[in-house]
């Protein structure tokens, strides 16, 4: 039995870190894939290839003993198959979605994993495959808040704070983004608890700022629901500056956002800060200059539009 899944990866837009205190956060699937393949075997092996590494090893390996980045398609692989007990699973993965900047690509991984995997022994079901990839992607991010995977799954634009949770947004604008690579390693988790710092040393000032961070957040998702680039350009920068505020950029990722705000509507950090990914905003009109602008300075670059279509089964 053979099964094969894909799933986009994300940006976040709006929100990033004021999401950890409850404000609501703006995130989009972009359309580059990751696509699993699964087949059964006779033996009890999982056995997984990967950009990230790969693996062969017995179905009753403890998780710890699996290196990190390999965790989440073994842990599905051995939830999945516990109940047949005379197969294993051999596991392909193939991504266009650069591993570890910022664009949701375990996320992906697990979202496309856990409905090929599940395919292989019945009809998956949506909401069975985001439960599985949350908790997959929870054997590396032990406090992801699944927004990553949802957007994953459903593909699309949607809002996800701590007490509404997702929504789907229903109208969607024709932007493209040029999404940009600084090449610069960070951690998520060093710049969350950076920002935790930040907020106890300046209670007052952070909590205005979580309240700017709201209000821009309404007024980008009136823009959205409008269709106008340029409102929604000029919330970006505000949001920028409130990134800035609280320490997530450096002078790398100022100086990437910088190079293109001429050319587009305007660019921001997306997801932890401290390096991966900016993003700039632009429409057919001016994509190839904010593209070109980038290249001229050696700043990897590819534009991305959204992705409606989010896990696709074949
Ligand atoms: O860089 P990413 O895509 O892992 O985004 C992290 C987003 C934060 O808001 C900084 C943290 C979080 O858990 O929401």
């Amino acid at each position: 039995m053979k099964s094969r899944s894909s799933a986009p990866g994300k940006v976040i837009l709006f929100g990033e870190h004021f999401v950890v205190y409850g404000s609501k956060a703006i995130l989009c699937a972009i359309n580059r894939r990751t696509v699993v393949s699964a087949q059964t075997t006779q033996d009890r092996i999982i056995s997984i290839k990967s950009d990230v590494g790969s693996l062969s090893s017995d179905i009753e390996t403890e998780l710890v003993e699996i290196p990190t980045e390999l965790r989440p398609l073994f842990y599905l692989a051995k939830k999945i198959t516990q109940t047949h007990s005379h197969e294993g699973v051999t596991i392909n993965v193939e991504s266009e979605i650069p591993p570890g900047i910022g664009l949701g690509s375990s996320s992906a991984c697990c979202v496309a994993g856990a409905s090929a995997i599940s395919a292989l022994f019945e009809k998956p079901d949506r909401d069975k495959i985001l439960k599985l990839a949350i908790e997959a992607e929870k054997t590396i991010h032990q406090n992801s808040s699944g927004a990553d995977c949802t957007v994953c799954l459903h593909g699309g634009m949607m809002t996800y704070s701590k007490r509404e949770g997702f929504e789907r947004l229903g109208s969607v604008p024709g932007f493209k983004l040029v999404v940009a690579n600084s090449n610069l390693e960070h951690s998520t988790g060093k710049m969350v608890s950076g920002v935790k710092m930040f907020q106890e040393e300046n209670k007052a000032e952070f909590l205005e700022m979580c309240n700017m961070q709201d209000g821009l957040t309404e007024r980008a998702l009136d823009m959205i629901e409008k269709n106008d680039l340029v409102g929604l350009g000029a919330c970006i920068e505000k949001n920028q500056k409130i990134l800035e505020a609280i320490g997530v950029s450096n002078e790398k990722l100022r100086i990437m956002i910088n190079m293109v705000n001429k050319t587009s509507f305007g660019s921001k950090i997306t997801g932890a800060g401290g390096g991966g990914c900016t993003f700039a905003l632009c429409d057919d009109t001016n994509v190839q200059a904010t593209k070109h602008r980038l290249n001229q300075e050696n700043i990897e670059c590819f534009s991305a539009e959204i992705d409606l279509k989010g896990l696709d089964t074949f």
